[in-house]
């Protein structure tokens, strides 16, 4: 049942940039108060006074998602938690044979347990209530493994398993479990994240604006639904890597190899 995100309260994480800011704006043109989160304090203070002046209440909370006393900090400050956006994470590319073990280590402290602390942290007061909905910014990098993105796949498909394990424990109980899988979106991300090691033939999918993320984490915190895979062109592939995995893997091997 759809839920509309105005008066609700939203806490999102990694909200003093990309897709976490851009969500925190349309959730604010949605009428939804907010409590954002991220290291970079004033960073996100420029988030939230964006948002404030849309005219919603915006609390700011500087937090650490590898630290799990930061995320039960963050979500015992938010009072009632109605919608929960764990979108906090970071890549670094690179083949597993170069990676450096810190990178993957904090790939998945962060992009992974980041996501659990918090809704372990959330999940009580939501079944205690019969009500809430958690949004998980997962990627397509959690359907499909890349070459020399496997430490930054790794956390992601976590992080679906994760998702779809919760949303079968809780179905029926009030809580809504929804997963939202990004393609390429223009964002800072690629500051530590190096484009061009990304295989060719992902790369012929057309980057998107961290807006048009941020309304997709809208509309799944107001309707629940499983899972958005965007743009359009990037849910095909993935519809036939579920299909045929083997097929988009050659595909995305040989069509690569052609563009590198
Ligand atoms: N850009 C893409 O192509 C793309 C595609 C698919 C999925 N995604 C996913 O989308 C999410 C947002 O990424 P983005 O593209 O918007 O990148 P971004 O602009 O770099 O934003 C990342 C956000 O995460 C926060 N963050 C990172 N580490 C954190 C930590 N330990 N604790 C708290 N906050 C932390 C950052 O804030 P601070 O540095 O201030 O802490 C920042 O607000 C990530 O989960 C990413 O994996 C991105």
């Amino acid at each position: 049942m759809s839920q509309k995100l105005k008066n609700r309260t939203a806490v999102i994480t990694g909200a003093s940039s990309g897709i976490g800011a851009a969500t925190a704006m349309e959730m604010a043109r949605r009428g939804a108060n907010l409590v954002i989160a991220a290291r970079r304090g004033e960073r996100l203070e420029e988030t939230a006074s964006a948002c404030r002046r849309l005219g919603v209440r915006c609390t700011t909370v500087v937090a650490d998602v590898t630290r799990r006393e930061d995320c039960q900090r963050l979500i015992a400050e938010s009072g009632t938690v109605d919608v929960l956006v764990n979108n906090a994470g970071f890549a670094v590319f690179d083949s597993i044979a170069e990676a450096r073990p810190d990178d993957l280590q904090s790939m998945m402290q962060t992009n992974y347990f980041g996501a659990v602390w918090c809704t372990q942290a959330a999940l009580p007061q939501m079944l205690e209530r019969g009500s809430g909905t958690i949004v998980n910014v997962a990627s397509i990098a959690g359907i499909m493994g890349y070459a020399r993105m496997g430490g930054y796949c790794a956390t992601k498909f976590a992080l679906i398993g994760f998702s779809e394990a919760l949303r079968d424990e809780v179905i029926g109980r009030g809580v809504r479990v929804a997963m939202v899988c990004p393609g390429t979106t223009r964002t800072e991300f690629f500051s530590t994240a190096e484009h061009g090691k990304m295989p060719g033939a992902s790369r012929l999918i057309l980057a998107i604006s961290p807006e048009r993320v941020g309304r997709a984490v809208c509309n799944a915190a107001e309707d629940g639904g499983y899972r958005r895979i965007l743009p359009a062109g990037a849910a095909l592939y993935m519809r036939l890597k579920e299909i045929a995995p083997r097929l988009a893997h050659l595909l995305m091997r040989r069509i690569s190899s052609l563009l590198e």
